[in-house]
């Protein structure tokens, strides 16, 4: 949203403030201060009327203006009713050299999930990829990716929903299932740079929030199933403000990280590239990568599928 626009809805939610009024506080004209409220009841705002002048009567549920509006980080959001993945669209962005751009949408087609899987994007969902330009060399930017599921994690826990980290980034419900839990949501990382620093990362979001388990692949979960407060809007807002909290604080971004693991402190198995790694989840390193003590001695685990096996004694 223009500087302009965002000052216009500012004001509009102060009111009620005449054209004219509004015209001289924002130094512009009064037929472009009738072009932003006619956008703005365009993108969904209720701009209401009076004799007083013109009010804010409400703010859409949800698209790019709804999580603009009042969104305390600094983010542009890309909205789409629907695309075929939300992470291909943002590499497009971080391509052109875009930075801090969230791109968002109500489903996708093709979504993508880690290790190539598909990603089940129904209507409903929080869908979202953040183009980030980070300072930082390759081997830290791992720690973003743990921000981010501290972020989901938060955010779900303030809809009421009992969500926990499974290294590296699954949240999941805990529960039965057969990874100890259903889940709920997951982080897709992908970056371009070179050796000395990173040039780009995608953060792709995916949180089954308004959607029927149903729908979803595997044992999963959502807010709606679980009973927690469905708003995508504020849902989002809180996962990009906490997120710009933590993403150049990756010390924070860790200790927050391990005090929301269910990982740590439990007997795992780790599928590698390179073959199982079977043992007690001791800890993370500065870079995200696990800790194992296997029979072999502790091993470091860099990426790979994670499995429960039951609490390590
Ligand atoms: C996982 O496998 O756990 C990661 C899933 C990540 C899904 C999100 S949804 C938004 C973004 N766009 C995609 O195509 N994938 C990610």
């Amino acid at each position: 949203m223009n500087e302009t626009r965002r000052r216009v809805l500012d004001a509009l939610a102060d009111g009620p403030v005449t054209g004219p009024e509004l015209a001289e506080r924002l130094d512009v004209s009064r037929a472009a201060v009738w072009k932003h409220v006619e956008a703005l009841r365009d993108a969904g705002f209720d701009v209401e009327s009076e004799s007083g002048g013109y009010a804010l009567g409400g703010v859409p549920d949800y698209g790019g203006p709804a999580v603009e509006y009042g969104l305390d980080a600094p983010f542009d959001v890309e909205y789409h009713d629907a695309v075929p993945s939300t992470n291909d669209r943002a590499r497009e962005l971080a391509t052109e050299g875009a930075s801090d751009v969230v791109v968002l949408a109500d489903r996708q087609t093709g979504g993508r999930g880690r290790r190539g899987r598909e990603w089940s994007s129904p209507a409903g969902g929080v869908w979202m990829s953040l183009v980030l330009r980070p300072d930082l060399p390759p081997a830290r930017a791992p720690t973003l990716t743990l921000a981010a599921a501290v972020a989901v994690i938060d955010a779900a826990r303030e809809a009421g929903v009992p969500a926990e980290i499974k290294w590296p980034n699954d949240c999941l419900v805990p529960g039965d299932g057969e990874r100890g839990g259903a889940k709920l949501a997951g982080v897709l990382t992908e970056m371009e740079g070179e050796a000395s620093r990173v040039s780009w990362v995608v953060l792709g979001v995916g949180v089954n929030v308004d959607v029927d388990p149903g729908d979803l692949d595997g044992d999963a979960t959502s807010v709606r199933a679980e009973g927690g407060t469905v708003d995508r809007r504020a849902f989002v807002q809180r996962v990009l403000e906490r997120f710009h909290e933590l993403r150049e604080r990756p010390d924070a971004a860790l200790d927050a990280w391990r005090e929301r693991a269910a990982t740590l402190g439990q007997r795992v198995r780790v599928e590698t590239g390179s073959g199982a790694v079977v043992g007690d989840a001791v800890s993370v390193t500065e870079y995200g990568a696990l800790v194992v003590d296997t029979a072999d001695g502790e091993q470091i685990v860099h990426a790979g599928d994670c499995e429960h096996l039951r609490l390590a004694e």
